[in-house]
Formats: structure tokens, sequence, C-alpha cells
């Protein structure tokens, strides 16, 4: 095991300049949606060696599509053939043996469709998904939630006005609701963001910004979920920028296997599963929004 450690180097892949040649559109399309959150990103910069034979010779590598430095973090894409998918894992496996300091992570052909749908296409929205496969969390459980929720932040900002910062549109019901169950002179105000349009070199716009001047205030970002982390990301360096006093985020939801930036929130209403969720502002095409439950879309073409 020493042994093998210690051939366990990556090895530098060389490139030429200009754009990296991807080995298939969805890794384009990726890198797009990476550029258009503003993380960077370097295209299989390396290949990690995982079996040698006597003599030292590579037998097996895994060279990860992308690397993200300022996560530092690599992420292979399984968005071809799910016939590879075990492979890979277990690959994956071996990278962890090996390379412990590594961070790396697989992201799965339903991740990635999950990651168009969000903007209105790929095959989940072309699939024409109807309906609800069955409910998971009930009206009663959301208020419980909300309420223990609110408690918890009435106390920590007990003397303080913070502001509520919601981005349009899915935080909609939770914020409506969180919100009467604080008993502090707060503000509010709304924000919302472009969406990828699957165009190259475009980045987040902000389509609406906030009216309240941030200066040393208390934030309270509120959201209704947090999926890959992405779109939060983004939303704390834009308004860690502002100046203010602290900002700290509420989310009602939290799809924590869906992970890929490591985001910071203080106030988690429920770890969800991997699923498509609808409802209490939750949206698939816009509709189901006006659910007063959170409930799971059924899964066809997923
Ligand atoms: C949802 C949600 C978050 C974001 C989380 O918004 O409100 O802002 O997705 O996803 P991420 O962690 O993968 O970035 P969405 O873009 O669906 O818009 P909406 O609020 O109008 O529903």
């Amino acid at each position: 095991m020493t042994e093998k450690l210690s051939r366990a180097q990556p090895v530098e892949v060389s490139k030429n300049d200009g754009e990296p040649r991807f080995a298939h559109p969805s890794e384009k399309e990726f890198a797009q949606i990476l550029d258009f959150y503003g993380l960077r990103w370097d295209y299989e910069p390396r290949s990690f060696p995982l079996r040698w034979d006597d003599d030292d010779k590579v037998l097996e590598m895994l060279t990860p599509d992308f690397y993200l430095p300022d996560l530092e973090l690599y992420l292979e894409l399984t968005t071809m053939k799910q016939s590879l998918v075990t492979h890979k894992n277990r690959k994956i496996r071996l990278m962890h043996e090996l390379y412990p300091e590594i961070s790396v992570r697989l992201l799965y052909r339903k991740d990635f469709h999950r990651l168009l749908a969000k903007f209105g296409f790929g095959p989940l929205i072309e699939s024409g998904v109807e309906g609800i496969d069955r409910v998971l969390l009930t009206e009663r459980q959301i208020n419980q939630k909300v309420e223990e929720l609110g408690k918890r932040i009435s106390r920590d900002y007990a003397g303080k006005q913070p502001v509520l910062v919601g981005v349009q549109r899915g935080m909609v019901c939770f914020m409506a609701d969180l919100m009467r169950k604080l008993p502090l002179p707060l503000m509010m105000d709304f924000m919302s963001i472009s969406d990828y349009g699957g165009d190259e070199h475009t980045g987040v716009r902000i389509t609406k910004d906030l009216d309240i001047d941030l200066t040393g205030q208390d934030v309270l970002l509120i959201e209704d979920i947090v999926d890959t982390g992405m779109t939060l990301n983004y939303l704390l360096g834009h308004l860690r920028a502002k100046g203010a006093a602290s900002v700290e985020v509420c989310a009602l939801l939290d799809k924590r296997a869906r992970r890929i930036v490591d985001v910071p929130i203080k106030y988690v209403g429920f770890e969800v599963p991997d699923e498509f969720l609808v409802g209490y502002g939750l949206d698939h095409m816009e509709k189901y929004r006006n659910l007063p439950f959170v409930a799971v879309l059924r899964a066809e073409g997923g």
C-alpha cells in the first residue's frame, strides 16, 4: 500500500492553446454553465494513475473532465454511456483511496439533465413530464419547520434589524411565511438574476438589483432550495461586495447530495433527497409553485 501510494502522482496533460477539444457536447454545455456562474475551470488538466504493473507501468488512469481551481475540485461527467457508470464509480473509489487529499466528484447524467431542466431545456423538459409522484413534505411539516426556524432566527437576531433578501421567484412562499414568524423590526428586499440561456461566454446578469443599501446591514438571504450551490455562491459574492455587516443564509430545502460548490448555510429547514421537487414556490417549467406542500415530480426521462 505504502509503495503504491508513493507511485500515486498526478500527471499534467499537455495541451494546445485555444478552445479545449471537448470529448462530448455535454462537456461543452457544462463548461458554459460554469462560465455562467463565474466558476473558473480547466478541462482535463491532469491524469491520476490508478493501477500499475510490477514494473511501475501505469495500467489504468483517471483523467477527470474538469478542475475547478477556486474550489480545488475535480469533476467527472458520466453524461454519455451509463454502462460506464459502474466502471467510473470504481475508478473514483480508487482515486479517493490513492489520493485522499484530492476532492473529486462524479456527476451523473440525471444531474446534468436536472441542471439543464432548471434552465428550461434538455431531455427532462422534452419528455414532457407532468404530474406529481408523491408528497414529500406536507403543509403541516413545513409550517412546523418554519415556526422552528423563526424562533432560532429571532433569537439570533434579537436587538438587530435584519434585511431579508429574496431572490425571485422560488422563495416567495417560504419568505412570506417565515417573515411573519419573526417579531423583529426587519426590512425586506428582492433581486432577480438571469437564467443560463445556452450561450457561450455569458455570465449571470442581475436583472433586478436590491433597492436597500446594504452597507453595515445584517443580511439574511432566504432561499427555497440549495442544489448545486452555484446560484448561492454567486449571490453571496454579490451581497458580500455590498459592505454588509453580516450575510447569512436560510434555506428551506438543502439538496446536499447534488452540491458542487460548498456554500455556508446557517439555517436549513430540511435536507431533501436527490429528486425533482416542486411546490411551495418550486417549479417545473413555472408550474406547481402554488402547491401548499413540497412534492416529487414523476421521474420519467430523468
Ligand atoms: C432555484 C432556487 C435557487 C437555485 C438553487 O432557483 O431558488 O436559487 O435554484 O439551485 P443551485 O443550487 O443548483 O444553483 P431557480 O433558478 O430554479 O429559479 P426560481 O427561483 O425562479 O425557481
